[in-house]
């Protein structure tokens, strides 16, 4: 997109089907940025998955949503208008966070924590009511918060986030440290909220606990967004191995590597050549290996995982 456009964009708002966007949002902490020129498109009604390593800037970047971290450039415009620190009031009247530790008093109930919210939010006994009933809390109101379970203190985190009714949900790791179990309810509540229309941004440094659930990907890696989309769009940015099974594999990694070739790896009597997707390609080292005076006995590719491709964009292990 030309500058002008990309202007004549900013001046009349944004797509409408947008519920939040970003423009060359940064942060910069001293020298650090930690969080660069990020473009976020969340479509309205849908549920984001804004996944990353530890340290990526999935906090930093959920803060800045919020207002509570000043951004040092770019722009966020929720609901076609901007957020900054003269239309935050109002803004965060519709938008439910949970962000880093559960809130919550341990020495209070469940109940009791949740009228806290009713009154400073001045909100109707049926907002508080479905607020709990979304999360499956209703009959753990009476116990005190701190003898509940890490995964009691995040869904009433979550019930209090949802009690103003919110338009917009931002969820930073809710299923950190939760068991399988846990992890399943989160799902099940995000797909609940999908249903009734609520917006939810969807934070995790895991691959695998919420992905299926999110109807868009954004994958953030040092700062930067190295994918958006579907989880299918991710899928087709994937590249096969070629795994070539052959007389002499060390000798086939040798001529490859001195072709310039990397990420080379030798598996029992094959060679695994990642990223190799053209039939030119492939056509083009099985002739010169035959050529060398190998014997190629099988050729196959092997199709990436999800945990490949994104140990690939992100050069991380923890995904
Ligand atoms: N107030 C701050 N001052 C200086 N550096 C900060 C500050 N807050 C965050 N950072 C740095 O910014 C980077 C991004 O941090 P952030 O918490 O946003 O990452 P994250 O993706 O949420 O990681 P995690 O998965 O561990 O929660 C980190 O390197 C962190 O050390
Ligand atoms: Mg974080």
């Amino acid at each position: 997109m030309d500058a002008m456009s990309n202007q004549r964009q900013s001046r009349q708002g944004y797509p409408s089907d947008a519920m939040v966007s970003t423009h060359h949002l940064t942060k910069r902490y001293g020298d650090r940025t930690v969080v660069d020129d990020l473009n976020l498109l969340v479509p309205r009604g849908s549920v984001y998955g804004f996944l990353g390593p530890n340290g990526s800037g999935k906090s930093t970047t959920m803060k800045m949503l919020l207002s509570l971290v000043q951004p040092t450039g770019g722009d966020i415009i929720i609901d076609r208008r901007p957020m900054n620190r003269r239309t935050r009031g109002e803004q965060l009247t519709h938008i439910g966070s949970l962000i880093e530790s559960p809130p919550g008093y341990g020495h209070l109930t469940g109940e009791e924590n949740m009228r806290i919210v009713q009154r400073l939010l001045s909100l109707s006994d049926r907002q508080i009511d479905a607020a709990v009933h979304a999360v499956r809390m209703e009959s753990q109101m009476d116990k005190l918060v701190r003898n509940y379970s890490l995964g009691m203190k995040q869904r009433l985190g979550i019930a209090m986030a949802l009690a103003r009714s919110p338009q917009l949900l931002i969820l930073d790791e809710p299923t950190n440290g939760l068991d399988p179990a846990g992890i399943e309810e989160i799902r099940e509540l995000l797909a609940r909220l999908r249903d009734q229309g609520v917006t939810v941004i969807v934070s995790s440094h895991l691959l695998g606990e919420i992905d299926r659930t999110c109807d868009t990907l954004g994958i953030l890696s040092r700062g930067r967004l190295l994918f958006q989309g579907t989880r299918s769009q991710l899928f087709s940015k994937a590249t096969p191995d070629l795994l070539v099974e052959t007389d002499d594999p060390a000798k086939a990694k040798a001529l490859l590597e001195s072709r310039g070739y990397t990420g080379l790896a030798l598996e029992d009597r094959a060679l695994a050549v990642p990223g190799v997707g053209s039939h030119d390609t492939t056509a083009d080292i099985i002739a010169w290996f035959v050529s060398q005076g190998l014997r190629i006995f099988m050729v196959r590719r092997r199709e990436q995982s999800l945990e490949d491709i994104f140990m690939r964009l992100t050069g991380a292990g923890s995904l």
